[in-house]
């Protein structure tokens, strides 16, 4: 309106462009799904992996017949899948070949400060480090990407990001669906603006509250389809776009099983009709087409937007006959958790780039909070309203998967009883969390809008 300031007009345009964020094009299905390969070990010792993993520039083949520049790890787009088991002592090299300073963080495990791959951890262009550290938590979906300070959301964006398989002994005798790219497949969500000449033009794309594109885009792949067999089938989600939340529903509206959240299996599947997912978060479901066959047109839609994320071509081939196990793990949550004081306040605070945690923005060179390694800790999130309402904002802990004890007093929902390590916090809303790290070291917390996270939207607990 006419009274008000040039600023707000401004904020207000923004903010009102998130909201009004540009639909998804439904797929079309005419590309089969690219499947990430695994990465081999170079090393043949038992209990022991060693990868080599480069950031690089690259180009790739969206569109047919151009390429797009884009950046990948170990190639042009994206990055391959590190397989490894609990107990495995690690040792990656990673190597820097990109124009510009970047990290390499291990989003979601629980690994020493100096390995987390945070801000403080820059390789320069042709720089390279080995970090070493050992696999102590459970089977677990995670995975990897850029953390520059401020240039995280455009290195990403452009197409830094790969995933990371945690088995263990448990994951393995439970019988689920564990072919890699057959019946197990991973499915990175991002969604991108191209220009005219169909590049990534990430300045252009940008906006303050969270950058959302028109396109969306599944392992990198356009208009993507997957052909399944007659089997209950595992997808491993993640939702690897900067800013944009997805509900996962089937365009029938059928049921799915969940089995595993961020960082490890829920205790028992959990059906559901729809899951939402804010960016960074993980969940694994299981589909069953033993069912189905070639005349059912069953897909994968964001039921944000009612887009077609993913047709599901149903094979004539008959696959296995399993059944999901009726119990997948121990987790709980203690009586002495529930009852354990707020030890941590968190508030989420803002829009644009006038985000703040706590009404700071990130300093490299503050330390916001202090825990003991092993101890457990409650934190408490509240996401405070601003004058425009507001909006949900993923909060992320690096080093560390915790436990949901409630949201706004309630007990979480039962997909959310499982070890998290990203939480959606609406505003208003007050989540409480459990938290222990295992390591010490500097770790971040922020926001994983990577727009909210590069603008300040971060602090640093200090684990000693
Ligand atoms: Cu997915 Cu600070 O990270
Ligand atoms: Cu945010």
């Amino acid at each position: 309106s006419d009274s008000m300031g040039e600023a707000m007009d401004h904020d207000m345009e923004g903010h009102m462009d998130h909201d009004e964020e540009p639909n998804l094009t439904d797929s079309t299905g005419e590309n089969e799904l690219e499947i990430p390969a695994a990465l081999g070990s170079e090393s043949d010792k038992e209990d022991e992996v060693a990868y080599t993993v480069r950031a690089q520039k690259g180009e790739t083949e969206i569109f047919d017949g151009t390429k797009t520049k884009t950046l990948g790890y170990n190639g042009d787009f994206l990055g391959p899948v590190l397989r490894f088991n609990k107990g495995d002592k690690v040792k990656i090299k990673t190597i820097n070949d990109l124009d510009e300073e970047t990290t390499f963080h291990w989003h979601g495990l629980e690994v020493p400060g100096e390995a987390d791959g945070g801000p403080h951890e820059s390789l320069k262009p042709g720089e390279e480090k080995v970090i070493e550290f050992e696999v102590t938590q459970e089977a677990s979906t995670l995975w990897f990407h850029p953390h520059p300070d401020g240039e995280t959301a455009e290195q990403v964006y452009n197409g830094l990001a790969g995933l990371i398989y945690i088995e263990d002994n448990n994951s393995e005798d439970l019988g689920l669906p564990d072919k890699y790219g057959e019946n197990d497949i991973p499915l990175i969500f991002q969604d991108k603006t191209f220009d005219d000449e169909k590049q990534l033009n990430y300045s252009a794309a940008m906006n303050e509250d969270g950058t959302v594109g028109d396109t969306s885009l599944i392992n990198g792949t356009l208009n993507p389809k997957l052909t399944v067999n007659q089997e209950k089938v595992r997808l491993r989600l993640l939702n690897g776009s900067n800013a944009r939340n997805y509900t996962f529903k089937l365009n029938t509206g059928d049921s799915f099983e969940q089995i595993a959240t961020d960082g490890g299996m829920l205790n028992e599947p959990e059906k559901l009709n729809e899951i939402t997912l804010t960016p960074s978060e993980r969940a694994e479901i299981v589909i069953d087409f033993s069912q189905l066959d070639a005349e059912d047109e069953l897909a994968l839609i964001n039921d944000e937007d009612g887009s077609t994320l993913l047709p599901f071509e149903v094979s004539d081939q008959k696959g296995e006959d399993s059944d999901l196990p009726d119990k997948m793990n121990d987790f709980s949550i203690t009586d002495e958790e529930k009852n354990l004081p707020v030890a941590k306040k968190v508030e989420l605070y803002g829009m644009m780039d006038k985000v703040t945690i706590n009404g700071k923005k990130f300093d490299p060179d503050r330390i916001d909070f202090t825990q003991e390694q092993g101890d457990t800790e409650v934190w408490e999130i509240y996401n405070k309203p601003d004058e425009m309402g507001g909006m949900v904002h993923p909060f992320h802990i690096h080093g560390a998967q915790y436990k949901v004890l409630s949201r706004d007093g309630e007990e979480p929902p039962k997909n959310e009883q499982g070890w998290k390590d990203t939480i959606s916090v609406e505003p208003d809303e007050t989540v409480k969390v459990a938290v222990q790290f295992k390591e010490k070291g500097v770790y971040m917390f922020h926001c994983h809008n990577l727009e909210h996270e590069d603008n300040g939207m971060m602090g640093q607990v200090k684990v000693e």
